[in-house]
């Protein structure tokens, strides 16, 4: 998915609905929730699960490279919600992120070619 499509998308979405969110920790948060460093296409053991296992080994991956908020890091573990049914949003930064990482992935699985 592309991670800049995602960020503007949530960006919009929380300037045209005028939800306040924290938009640092909202771009932030869409730029890195697949920070899972692998391709889960060529990697045969991790695309089994990779849908329900990479919010968790992105955030590691940007916990360790970056200072996160709290915020920041529910959006990434979170953005696989309902997928991730233990793991739901917790401030509207996560659900903007969520929502707008459904409809690029809708949008992809639509019209990539
Ligand atoms: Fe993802």
């Amino acid at each position: 998915m592309n991670h800049d499509t995602c960020a503007r998308i949530s960006f919009w979405l929380n300037r045209r609905l005028h939800l306040g969110a924290n938009e640092k920790s909202l771009v932030q948060g869409a730029f890195l929730h697949d920070f899972y460093l692998y391709d889960w296409h060529r990697r045969r053991s991790a695309s089994r699960w990779h849908g329900f296992r990479h919010p968790a080994i992105a955030l590691r991956n940007a916990s360790a490279s970056y200072s996160l908020d709290e915020r920041e890091k529910n959006i990434i573990v979170s953005h696989m919600w309902p997928l991730t049914l233990t793991r739901p949003p917790h401030c509207r930064e996560a659900a903007l992120v969520c929502l707008a990482d459904k409809g690029c992935s809708l949008h992809e699985t639509l019209f990539r070619r």
